[in-house]
């Protein structure tokens, strides 16, 4: 049977990151580590910092960003998704808090999900889904996360991996072909404690670590095989930026070239639900998009995976 696949059209990407870095250096004077290790073992160099920033402002600046490089109508703009592990506070959702910052006083249904660092592209398949409704006219997706104050400073397995920051993406709902965007997402429970956080962030690194390269290959494959294309298709692949080194692991397993795969986590480490959305917005500062064909892949707590296919 063939599949219901959405058409979505990308209208616009952003992001936001605090000016405020955290170095390897630093690192080196909190915990028993340094800079050889971490860049050899994961290939980030600094993380960015909220000092005093909320995720929703975050995530708001993300979003204005986008809205201006189109000088988008917000008034269009009825649905919000936020990705995050990091949300303001319980409730209201963050994506509430999100609409308000923006002024956006009409009718627009937004809530947060939470599907750690597949979020983004989570919320892009809800998102294109409901899109696909009519009931809607553009959806605010986001990811954005302040995860330096879940991280455990004394803990020098995960406190190197962290970092702050929001993406944000515009979308319409098409009725083009060409517009079709393809998804795949999937989780499956872990009661083990494998990746965690209640207070602070918890994590065996060895096990996420196998989880995230088979299911990075599981996913690229499976979106590939639903789009009926070969990667040789696809101009650029937007991984989760977790590390360099399963990207590498991926790239060889899968006779992949390393330069298919778009990178920039020696800038900001892992943020998350907000990796992907900030990779996307460098992606289109840097490139003519025009006709080209991105392939997003996540992988996180839950464990939740994901992939996605847009036609920009
Ligand atoms: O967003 C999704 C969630 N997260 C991930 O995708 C992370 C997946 N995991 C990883 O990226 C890697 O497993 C880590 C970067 C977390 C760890 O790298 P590893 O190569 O798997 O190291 P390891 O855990 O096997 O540790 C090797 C050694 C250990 O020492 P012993 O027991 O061999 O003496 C660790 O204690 O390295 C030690 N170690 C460190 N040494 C210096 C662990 N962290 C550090 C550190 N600095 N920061």
């Amino acid at each position: 049977m063939k599949m219901n696949q959405p058409m979505i059209k990308v209208v616009s990407s952003g992001k936001y990151v605090p000016s405020t870095l955290i170095t390897n250096e630093d690192l080196e004077k909190l915990v028993e580590t340094s800079d050889e290790w971490i860049m050899t073992r994961t290939g980030i160099k600094t993380r960015h910092k909220a000092v005093d920033e909320l995720t929703s402002e975050m995530a708001v600046k993300a979003a204005e960003d986008a809205i201006k490089r189109v000088n988008y109508d917000v008034s269009k703009i009825d649905l919000i998704v936020m990705a995050t592990i990091t949300g303001d506070q319980m409730t209201p959702s963050t994506a509430n808090f999100i609409q308000a910052k923006l002024g956006l006083v009409h009718e627009v249904m937004s809530f947060d999900i939470n599907a750690a660092c597949t979020g983004f592209v989570y919320g892009l398949e809800v998102a294109a889904a409901l899109l696909q409704t009519g009931r809607f006219r553009a959806a605010l997706v986001i990811g954005g996360e302040t995860l330096t104050k879940i991280v455990d400073y004394t803990d020098r397995n995960t406190c190197i991996l962290f970092g702050d920051g929001a993406g944000a993406m515009i979308i319409e709902p098409a009725t083009q072909e060409r517009n079709k965007a393809y998804f795949f997402n999937a989780a499956r429970g872990d009661l083990n404690n494998t990746l965690t956080v209640v207070s602070k962030i918890k994590m065996d690194g060895k096990k996420v670590y196998q989880f995230a390269v088979d299911a990075m290959q599981q996913a690229i494959q499976k979106v590939l095989d639903d789009a009926g294309l070969l990667v040789e298709d696809i101009d650029m692949i937007i991984p989760h930026q977790a590390n360099e080194r399963i990207i590498q692991s991926v790239s060889k397993s899968m006779s992949i070239p390393m330069e298919k795969f778009m990178l920039n986590l020696s800038e900001y480490g892992n943020t998350s639900a907000a990796s992907i959305p900030i990779t996307i917005s460098e992606y289109f500062d840097k490139n003519e998009t025009k006709n080209k064909k991105i392939l997003l892949v996540g992988f996180g707590g839950g464990f939740t995976w994901g992939s996605a296919i847009l036609q920009l």
